[in-house]
């Protein structure tokens, strides 16, 4: 399976802390913001990853994450020159995926909870259709809203309808099957004029290959597009990594545990990182 990291964007929301930078490198907490979402990706056990971003941001995240080999998976770069929509990734990531399958998480968005990387593993284990994770908000009306048929079944998917039919949205990770990209390629632009997620979601609902896993209250979902989010999630990571003194996030952690690096790969990060990340990642080392 492939993976998409989507991280383009104006972020117009951020201004002006975005006018300059890009979104997805900002910092949360000790690290870029685009960590969180590779990690989850790594997590998934998904090694080969595509990076989309805006031409201007591009040369940072290569300054940033080189090709990858330093964390043992193979990272490539793709253009997104003008943004129209999440679904818009997976029709320039056309050559990339191939006939493979293929996971896409949103640059912005961080998921935390106990059991995810078994959630992840199932939905990458899935031989045909999709698979796309709902969640539980305040603020439905800003997300793509799941409706329920009287079984609970998902009976709808809106894209940021003004009456949500439930308080469930569908997060940024989404799980494809081999058609995602002629489906995305199919699409007309919402009224918005954007290439809708929703609308390749809905493919898949309305043809009954669809599958929605809600994450219960265990779980966090952030998504930074405010200040107030992106401060929030800030917060967050910081008083879960204090008060355990684990990481949420660090992709080098990851590649280590998963065995896509050695001791010796380790050691080398962790010294060109002269901060406590870099004694968190010499900790792992010794408590070996
Ligand atoms: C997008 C999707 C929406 C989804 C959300 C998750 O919204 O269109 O369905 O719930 O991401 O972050 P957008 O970021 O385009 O507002």
């Amino acid at each position: 399976m492939k993976g998409i990291i989507l991280a383009g964007g104006k972020a117009t929301r951020l201004y002006p802390i975005t006018r300059a930078v890009c979104k997805q490198l900002l910092p949360v907490y000790d690290k870029p913001m685009v960590y969180y979402p590779l990690s989850l990706l790594m997590l998934a056990g998904i090694k080969d990853i595509l990076l989309i971003s805006t031409p201007e941001a591009l040369p940072r995240f290569k300054d940033l994450l080189g090709n990858g080999s330093e964390i043992g998976i193979k990272i490539r770069f793709a253009e997104q020159r003008t943004p129209r929509g999440i679904a818009q990734a997976l029709t320039i990531a056309e050559g990339f995926i191939g006939k493979d399958k293929v996971c896409l998480v949103l640059g912005d968005n961080v998921f935390f909870g106990q059991g995810l990387s078994s959630l992840l593993k199932e939905a990458v284990r899935q031989k045909e259709g999709a698979t796309i994770f709902g969640y539980y908000v305040n603020d439905p009306a800003r997300y793509g809203v799941i409706g329920f048929d009287r079984k609970g079944g998902v009976s709808s998917i809106e894209e940021k309808p003004k009456r949500p039919k439930s308080n469930y949205v569908i997060t940024g990770i989404y799980f494809y099957d081999h058609l995602a990209c002629s489906i995305a390629k199919a699409l007309k632009p919402s009224q918005r004029k954007e290439f809708e997620i929703t609308d390749v979601n809905r493919y898949y609902l309305e043809r009954g290959k669809l599958k929605v896993k809600l994450l219960g209250r265990g779980y966090a979902w952030l998504d930074m597009g405010t200040y107030e989010s992106l401060m929030e999630a800030s917060e967050f990571i910081k008083t879960m990594e204090q008060r355990q003194g684990v990481k949420v996030g660090c992709i080098e952690e990851v590649a280590y545990k998963k065995r896509y690096i050695d001791e010796r790969q380790l050691r080398k990060l962790a010294k060109e990182i002269p901060t406590s990340y870099g004694d968190y990642l010499r900790r792992l080392l010794k408590n070996e």
